[in-house]
């Protein structure tokens, strides 16, 4: 396990933490295949009943790395044989069998928020920001976030938030159902371990029953997620993602003239 992704278990509960800080903890393809194999193999390991995903007090994550985006863009193409990192990063949390959380303090950007939707509980403290900068970035949605997103919010809110791509806070996301409870940043970490303990203390088989029976409503979740993959490696090739990543990392205002 690479240092830029922290794993600690203890009693059942298998925590994962997004450990770049100084780079806000962005999510490079390395950082992307540990977090997949340490998912495949919770759902494996049965010492492993509960997995949480977290963070640090002030950044959860800026999501994927810009810098890779760039330079070593994901073939989204390879799906069965050999697949990019991130793909088998969001296969992974869309079949994980077993309870798994999040725990969000500061930005969560982009996958950031997109993975939550795959949590079952995600706690956020009040200092939490989630964007869903797709658009901004010349890109479109991915992790089914085109598809859960309007199921759990409703459509006019979800395309609020994925075309616009704007940030949402804490007490918004607790209305809209990302999110289940605010705490404050320095006690968001250790509530949702107290919640994962609870959970790595019930039935495993139980836990598994009703989180399967609860996601087979999610039909057509899988079609999707490929067919955003599709769209979403073929506009990081186009003119608008590069123009707009060039503009996030020189820290200036994109320019879509003609795009
Ligand atoms: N990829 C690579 N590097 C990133 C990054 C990302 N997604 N997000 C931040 N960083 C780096 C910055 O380039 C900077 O590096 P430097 O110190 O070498 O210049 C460092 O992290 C600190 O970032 P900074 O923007 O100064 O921090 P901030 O606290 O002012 O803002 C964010 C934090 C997360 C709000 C802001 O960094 C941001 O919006 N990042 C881009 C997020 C993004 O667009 N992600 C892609 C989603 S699809």
């Amino acid at each position: 396990m690479s240092d830029e992704i922290l794993s600690h278990r203890e009693g059942g509960i298998l925590t994962l933490t997004f450990n770049r800080l100084d780079k806000k903890n962005a999510i490079t393809a390395a950082m992307y295949s540990t977090l997949a194999a340490a998912l495949v193999g919770a759902a494996e390991d049965d010492a492993v009943r509960v997995v949480v995903l977290q963070g640090h007090e002030q950044v959860f994550t800026a999501g994927n790395d810009l810098a890779d985006f760039l330079n070593n863009p994901p073939d989204m193409s390879k799906k069965d044989a050999d697949p990019a990192p991130v793909v088998s990063y969001l296969e992974a949390l869309r079949t994980f069998p077993k309870p798994l959380l999040a725990s969000v303090a500061g930005p969560a950007v982009g996958i950031g928020t997109t993975m939550l939707l795959h949590c079952d509980l995600v706690y956020a403290a009040d200092n939490a920001a989630f964007s869903l900068p797709f658009v901004n970035l010349g890109l479109c949605p991915e992790a089914g976030a085109s598809l859960l997103l309007p199921a759990l919010v409703g459509y006019p809110r979800a395309a609020e938030k994925l075309l616009l791509g704007e940030a949402f806070y804490a007490e918004e996301a607790v209305e809209m159902g990302v999110v289940n409870r605010i705490l404050p940043p320095g006690e968001v970490n250790a509530y949702t371990q107290a919640q994962a303990a609870k959970l790595a203390a019930k039935p495993a088989a139980s836990l598994r029953a009703t989180k399967a029976l609860m996601k087979m409503g999610q039909v057509g979740l899988q079609a999707i997620m490929g067919e955003e993959l599709k769209l979403f490696g073929a506009l990081l090739r186009g003119p608008a993602a590069k123009e707009a990543i060039n503009a996030v990392m020189e820290k200036r205002k994109p320019d879509f003239k003609g795009m």
